[in-house]
């Protein structure tokens, strides 16, 4: 039994120490509006999300899910608070700089993919690098080793009207990867899929972003892809009222070690 405490305190100790913060929000409020019609979105709020991990924010429909992501992303000022990301302070930056931290550390993926409908997939992939002064060329031969690398290789010259939601959200990863962020925040990813292909989505996003030096967020109201988040906040009315850590993600359908079923 001794043995068996040290084999286990030794194999989870490091990896206890080597866990890095990506995320840590302090005591973070958000309102909306003012008089009768002010909503408390967010009500001192502190999170952590760390590297190597999908992480998930979940609850009900109005809990401040999308408002914890928005902060998280920098793309919402918190009234009250701080939001650090890779240790850097973002709540106390310019908007300026805290514009171009974004675009050059934070990828995005939202439910309705966001696609612009002129464009071919590769084009809309490429948009960060085309934002951060790649030539077009360059950006959009990159964009296609990404949409390869996620299985859309055939799809490169596509415009979103031809391809299927599931096509369609993999472009949305696409062009969130493709400037390498070290954060990836995903709203809702899976809402407007099925439920095969928002499996497949979610398998992708933890193949494709879940590495060492990189954090992932994902909102989510679907229970049926919960078990993909190692670390899981549940919120009610505004606040993570139960944080779980679950571990390495784990299929399903995989059998159990112990407990009952
Ligand atoms: N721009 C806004 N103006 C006013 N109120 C807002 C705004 N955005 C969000 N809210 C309010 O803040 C609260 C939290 O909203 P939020 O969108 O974060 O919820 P959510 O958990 O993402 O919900 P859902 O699951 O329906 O997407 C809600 O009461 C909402 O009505
Ligand atoms: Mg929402």
């Amino acid at each position: 039994m001794t043995a068996t405490l040290a084999a286990i305190s030794k194999k989870t100790a490091p990896e206890a120490c080597e866990r890095r913060v990506a995320v840590e929000i302090r005591a973070i409020s958000k309102h909306f509006g003012t008089g009768e019609r002010r909503v408390t979105a967010l009500r001192a709020v502190d999170w952590e999300v760390y590297a190597g991990q999908m992480s998930m924010i979940v609850g009900p429909s109005g809990c401040g899910k999308t408002t914890l992501l928005s902060v998280v992303a920098g793309i919402l000022n918190a009234d009250e608070g701080s939001v650090s990301i890779f240790g850097e302070e973002v709540s106390r930056m310019s908007d300026r700089a805290r514009t171009r931290f974004r675009a050059t550390h934070i990828g995005f993926v939202f439910q309705q993919y966001n696609l612009l409908p002129a464009l071919t997939a590769a084009e809309n992939a490429a948009i960060p690098l085309v934002i951060a002064g790649w030539s077009k060329s360059k950006a959009v031969d990159r964009a296609r080793e990404v949409l390869s690398s996620l299985g859309m290789g055939k799809k490169t010259e596509s415009f979103p009207n031809q391809l299927s939601g599931g096509q369609q959200q993999r472009v949305a990863i696409s062009r969130a990867l493709v400037h390498e962020p070290s954060l990836l925040v995903c709203d809702e990813p899976t809402a407007a899929l099925d439920h095969e292909t928002g499996l497949s989505v979610m398998e992708l996003l933890r193949e494709a972003a879940v590495k060492p030096d990189r954090a992932v967020v994902v909102v989510t109201h679907d229970n049926r892809v919960f078990h993909f988040g190692e670390r899981i906040a549940h919120m009610d009315d505004g606040r993570i009222v139960q944080v779980e850590d679950k571990g390495p993600f784990r299929p399903a359908s995989a059998p159990s070690t112990g407990g009952h079923d």
